[in-house]
């Protein structure tokens, strides 16, 4: 069965008289059947496979294929927005990063690098090239082959630096390393200098352990050792207070991630550690070139992957998802105060039928973008994975609406950013 990587079907052959046609049907059906094109579980977004956003469009098509100046689909997955303000009458450029993915599960690996985008209305995006490239220098980080997923960039107004986070696993180590890559660039399309990578918060105790929890693994900690997995998923008897203790001389596994600036410029990196079963939100250093030693341990235990995380009317507002890989899942978001929490989860965001919303309509969370000139309006931005044939991944941005104080998901097969004029789809203060 395909999960989440089904085209529509061939078209089967209109005249089948000859025996060559029959068995050319018969080649096609039995394909169909191997591939997955047949009786698949089809969660997608884009039920329209052949849609195209053109360039030049003002509409957004969640799930389309989204065509950039140069007719290609944009190639930007895992991706995060940043918007830099104009020195001219021109107004400001919103920035589009994201990994670059090339076609057949091949592209689930980095063979590119980090390719960005630009645009001043958000639906036209010029691409601008490769903001990261990959290497061919063997036993390198960025390695051709190495896992490079979800760059977010953030400015630095001290340093006047653009800086990208990633998450970064070593070629050929599958997802085993789980650590974090940092590069800078004066541009902001780069090009960008590799920093380096390492695991987060080595030495450093989570603020919110328990005073008796802040001692490493030792004798007497074997039974829970010997219970941890590297699943990445959720399992019966997950140690919930074990794997921060037995990584913190090395530092924490860090995987999915997201960056946010708060209005006091203070940045966060917020990722999917200790075998993503548990999620940290850990300040940056001024430089935003490091963790600035200050992190909490968030929902542990609860195995939450792909955070967004967003600020309105004075409120943390967090999207994620369940750790089910590639597959699509339930959406999660959570809602704070303080960004040091406490967390509140408040559900699956996501309105309609329960087929579709159950998973999301097909899409993991990777971004929430603040429109500029529209205080207060927000627009989720998702994956549909294709993992069998990465480079088709499908993009879904949906404008966030309002009930009763939280953010709700609800699809719409096209939207313009007027919709933000309409009750119910601005909220307050924003900040990024
Ligand atoms: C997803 C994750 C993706 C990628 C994938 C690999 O859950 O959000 O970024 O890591 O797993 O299976």
């Amino acid at each position: 069965m395909c999960p989440k990587n089904c085209d529509a079907l061939p078209t089967p052959p209109q005249d089948m008289i000859s025996g060559m046609q029959i068995r050319k049907a018969v080649v096609i059906l039995l394909l169909a059947t191997t591939q997955g094109w047949l009786f698949t579980d089809r969660t997608s977004a884009a039920q329209d496979a052949g849609s195209e956003a053109k360039y030049g469009d003002t509409v957004f098509q969640p799930g389309a294929l989204w065509l950039d100046d140069h007719g290609a689909h944009i190639n930007a997955h895992g991706g995060g927005v940043l918007f830099v303000p104009g020195k001219t009458s021109q107004g400001g450029t919103y920035y589009w990063f994201g990994e670059h993915k090339v076609g057949g599960e091949l592209g689930n690996t980095a063979q590119v690098g980090v390719r960005v985008y630009s645009s001043k209305n958000l639906t036209a995006w010029k691409d601008e090239g490769i903001a990261l490239k990959v290497t061919d220098e063997a036993n390198t980080d960025l390695q051709r082959g190495c896992v490079l997923e979800r760059p977010k960039v953030i400015y630095n107004r001290k340093t006047k630096k653009f800086v990208m986070w990633f998450h970064l696993e070593l070629a050929g180590r599958a997802y085993t390393a789980a650590r974090s890559g940092v590069a800078v660039a004066d541009q902001v399309a780069g090009p960008y200098s590799y920093l380096g990578s390492f695991r987060p918060n080595a030495r450093v105790w989570p603020l919110n352990a328990p005073p008796t929890s802040k001692y490493p693994v030792g004798p007497g900690d074997e039974a829970e050792l010997k219970r941890i997995q590297n699943t990445g998923g959720p399992y019966d008897g997950y140690p919930t207070n074990i794997i921060y203790r037995r990584d913190f001389a090395g530092g924490q596994m860090a995987r999915d991630m997201t960056l946010f600036v708060d209005e006091d410029g203070r940045a966060y990196h917020i990722y999917a550690s200790e075998e993503n079963g548990t999620l940290h939100i850990s300040q940056l250093s001024d430089d935003y070139l490091r963790p600035a030693g200050r992190y909490v341990r968030v929902f542990a235990g609860s195995h939450h992957e792909a955070p967004a995380l967003f600020k309105a009317n004075g409120r943390y507002f967090l999207f994620s998802s369940h750790c089910t890989g590639w597959a699509p899942n339930a959406g999660r978001l959570a809602v704070a105060d303080s960004i040091w929490g406490p967390w509140q989860e408040l559900g699956n965001p996501w309105k309609g039928p329960e087929q579709k919303s159950s998973v999301s309509y097909g899409t993991q969370s990777t971004f929430v973008l603040p429109v500029e000139g529209h205080p207060g309006a927000f627009i989720f931005m998702a994956d549909e994975w294709r993992p069998k044939n990465a480079i088709d991944g499908r993009h879904v941005w949906l404008p966030i609406s309002w009930e009763k104080g939280q953010p709700v998901l609800e699809w719409q097969d096209r939207w313009d950013l007027s919709v933000f004029k309409k009750p119910g789809f601005s909220r307050g203060n924003t900040a990024r």
